[in-house]
C-alpha cells in the first residue's frame, strides 16, 4: 500500500466488531512502526495505553460520554504526551557521539526551560505525529480506526493511570469495522489553505 492508498483508505469508523481480537504482535507492530514518527530534538514525547480489557474500554467509554466505539474497537489506544521530556534529553541521545550528546543535552534543556506552554505544545504536537502514523499504520494491515478528543481529559487519564507529567492527547480506536466511513462533510481545496511564500500570497492552485 502506498503512502496515498494509505491516506485515502484511512476513515473514521465508529462501528467495530466487538468479538474481533486483535493479535498481540500486529499491535506490537503498530507501535513498532509507530515508533519511527519524528519529534523534536528526538524527544519522543508520545507514551501509548494499548486497552483492550474490556473493563478498561468500557471506563474510557463512559469517560468519553459513551461513545460506543470506545467499548467495541478490539484496542483503545489512549496517546499521552509527556511534558518533561526535555529533562530526560540524554536518555533520548544516548547513542549519539559523546561530543554530539554534550552540546545538545544542556541546549535542549535551555530551549525548553521555564516555557511551559511550549513543552505542552511539543507534547501535543509529537503525540499527534505519533497518533496519525499509528493510524495510517493501522490501515496498511487493514484496521479501521477513529481518533478522537471527545472524552473527559482527567477521567481517561485517571482510568489508564497516567503519571503526572503527561497529558491525554487523544484515543484511537482499532479494530475490524463494520462500515463504511460517513461521506465527508464538507473539505476545503488546496486553493483555501495553500498560499505562495506567505499567507498574503496567491493561492496555491
Ligand atoms: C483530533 C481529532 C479528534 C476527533 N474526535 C472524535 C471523537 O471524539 N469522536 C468521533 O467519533 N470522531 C472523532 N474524530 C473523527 C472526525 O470526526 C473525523 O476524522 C472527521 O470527520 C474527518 O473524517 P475522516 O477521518 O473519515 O476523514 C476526531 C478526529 C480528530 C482528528
Amino acid at each position: 500500500m502506498t503512502v496515498t492508498e494509505a491516506l485515502k483508505r484511512r476513515r473514521a469508523i465508529k462501528e467495530y466488531d466487538p468479538d474481533f481480537v486483535i493479535p498481540e504482535k500486529d499491535i506490537k507492530e503498530l507501535f513498532e512502526k509507530t515508533l519511527l514518527t519524528p519529534s523534536s530534538f528526538n524527544l519522543q514525547h508520545w507514551r501509548f495505553a494499548a486497552a483492550v480489557d474490556a473493563a478498561v474500554k468500557e471506563r474510557l467509554c463512559e469517560a468519553a460520554w459513551g461513545q460506543r466505539h470506545i467499548r467495541e474497537a478490539s484496542l483503545v489506544v489512549v496517546v499521552a504526551g509527556n511534558l518533561d521530556a526535555a529533562e530526560n534529553a540524554a536518555e533520548y541521545w544516548r547513542n549519539a557521539p559523546e561530543r554530539v550528546r554534550e552540546k545538545m543535552v544542556p541546549q535542549i534543556g535551555k530551549f525548553y526551560r521555564d516555557d511551559d506552554e511550549l513543552k505542552r505544545d511539543e507534547a501535543i504536537r509529537s503525540a499527534s505525529l505519533a497518533a496519525m502514523s499509528l493510524m495510517l499504520v493501522a490501515t496498511e494491515k487493514g484496521y479501521a480506526t477513529c481518533p478522537m478528543i471527545g472524552f473527559d481529559a482527567a477521567k481517561a487519564a485517571e482510568i489508564v493511570r497516567m503519571p503526572s507529567g503527561w497529558i491525554p492527547v487523544m484515543m484511537i480506536t482499532v479494530g475490524r469495522g463494520l462500515c463504511e466511513p460517513r461521506p465527508k462533510p464538507g473539505q476545503l481545496r488546496v486553493e483555501d489553505v495553500a498560499f505562495w511564500n506567505t499567507f498574503e500570497g496567491e493561492p496555491v492552485k
